[in-house]
């Protein structure tokens, strides 16, 4: 286990020598905010610091060091080229406070970005500002809010109908949004009950949110009757396309009826992965609903592009400046590179390689949920009946002995002890052979011994840790004694 700097320091040991102060900054600052004692700082010398920091670095796991199976996370891999755009001095020294005529490169870039992804999804208009995906449906529900007072209908539409396979961030963004949540379960087939849809579509509506393709790696292959519906109650179609990722260059949300998607860049394009930000989302709209769209918006008029601050309709702001630009540089330098038949390609190769890891994953002794091609992502269930009391768990845990890291666990909620695989377009048949091999070796493991499985990870620096005790009290501070 590595000590942290603190508990290495030695009294006096320096890495850095200061020359004294001229003037004693005590005479300079009010009492009230001088120090009354030291900080307690770590003294250690520069080849501790460095040592420290370079080990810590070799404990991280990353899609750069290793396969990162994480479905519905999207662990895609980030080309180093649009790192390097995105750091460009050019980008980086503009101030976010400088007017638009000062940035017109910058906002050149960001128009050319919002045109590629509005031709993608078929959609009319977009907001970049969103921090992610998450915040992107908050952004698209306040819209959508906005929208139904517009209309007069914002007492009676206070319904958003989310099918039960649905990202958490769905209905937590619906009830922060003000709106009841309906939760429809998901049929046989793992697609929106229709039966069950119709029954609670009515005037009190607002919007069905459903996820293309959804959260169990399926397309919603009845999506054009289910928006024909949603449409004839008057409500509105929000498509979560956090998976677009399988969707680019094949499928335009537009034209399946969606009046309102999100995506994730990072998911998507190539951005690193924000978590809740700070990464970057989009949500996009049909043309009805474009004056309900937070501001700044992006404007081109004749003497050149303008950041527009305000419309009587707009929900406002819902972040500072103009977005998280250099993630957006980023993902506009990916699409560039790859263009109209790149992007296509990436879906198809993320569609083939998740399906071939279904396949390798199926032969290794694993469970598929539903037994047919998936889109980006593979959901599995396992049976700790047949497996010695072996649970998903205790899986994902040996497989970080193996070098790996573990898929997603427990996720979808519909699917009892359920591994879910996203492999992405960049890996290898190799590597995806290599891993499938790994589940086989643990699947034998869990039949003959299954004590290994259960007490793993063996090779990790830290065993098996407290989880529950990790998430209700979190020490995420080091004290002193
Ligand atoms: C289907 C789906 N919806 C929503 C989200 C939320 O996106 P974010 O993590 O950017 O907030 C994710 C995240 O991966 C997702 O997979």
């Amino acid at each position: 286990m590595l000590s942290t700097l603190f508990e290495q320091s030695k009294k006096g040991r320096r890495a850095v020598n200061f020359p004294k102060a001229k003037t004693e900054p005590s005479k300079k600052l009010p009492a009230k905010f001088l120090r009354t004692e030291a900080p307690r700082l770590p003294e250690v010398s520069e080849l501790d610091a460095v040592r420290h920091f370079t080990k810590a670095s070799q404990l991280n796991y990353s899609v750069d060091t290793h396969f990162y199976p994480l479905g519905s996370c999207t662990m895609k891999y980030n080309p180093k080229a649009h790192f390097w755009a995105a750091l460009h001095p050019k980008f980086t020294t503009a101030h976010p406070l400088l007017p638009a005529w000062a940035v017109q490169g910058t906002l050149r870039l960001l128009k050319e970005l919002e045109t590629s992804v509005l031709e993608i999804t078929g959609m009319d208009a977009m907001t970049m500002a969103p921090a992610a995906g998450a915040h992107a449906e908050l952004t698209g529900i306040l819209a959508a809010a906005a929208y139904f007072k517009d209309k007069g209908e914002a007492q009676k539409r206070k319904k958003i109908i989310i099918p039960d396979s649905a990202h958490g961030t769905n209905p937590a963004s619906a009830a922060l949004g003000g709106f009841e949540v309906v939760t429809i379960k998901s049929d046989e087939r793992g697609r929106i009950n229709i039966e069950e849809l119709k029954s609670h579509l009515d005037d009190s509506t607002a919007m069905l949110m459903v996820t293309i393709p959804n959260t169990l790696g399926l397309f919603e292959d009845d999506i054009l009757e289910v928006s024909r519906l949603v449409h004839e109650a008057g409500a509105l179609i929000y498509m979560d396309g956090a998976n677009m990722n399988a969707l680019a260059g094949i499928v335009k949300p537009g034209d399946l009826g969606v009046d309102m998607m999100h995506i994730n860049f990072h998911k998507t394009f190539s951005t690193p992965h924000g978590g809740g930000g700070p990464g970057a989302g989009a949500l996009l709209v049909k043309k009805n609903l474009e004056d309900f769209l937070p501001v700044p918006r992006l404007a081109q008029r004749k003497d050149g592009l303008h950041l527009i601050e305000s419309h009587p309709k707009s929900i406002g702001r819902i972040r500072s400046f103009n977005g998280n630009i250099a993630i957006l540089i980023w993902a506009a330098s990916y699409l560039a590179s790859l263009g109209e038949e790149g992007i296509r390609k990436v879906s198809r190769q993320a569609i083939l390689n998740a399906n071939y890891l279904r396949v390798l994953l199926k032969e290794a002794g694993l469970a598929p949920f539903k037994d047919e091609p998936c889109m980006h992502e593979a959901v599995f269930n396992v049976d700790p009946k047949e497996l010695n009391g072996v649970k998903t768990l205790d899986i994902a845990k040996r497989l970080l002995d193996f070098g790996f890291y573990a898929p997603t666990i427990y996720f979808p909620l519909i699917v009892h002890e359920a591994i879910m695989a996203e492999p992405t377009e960049t890996e290898s048949p190799e590597t995806l052979e290599e891993f499938a091999r790994a589940v086989k070796t643990i699947l034998e493991e869990a039949r003959s011994n299954p004590e290994t499985v259960k007490s793993a990870p063996h090779n990790l620096p830290v065993r098996r840790l407290n989880e529950v005790e990790a998430a209700r009290n979190p020490v995420i501070r080091w004290t002193p004694n």
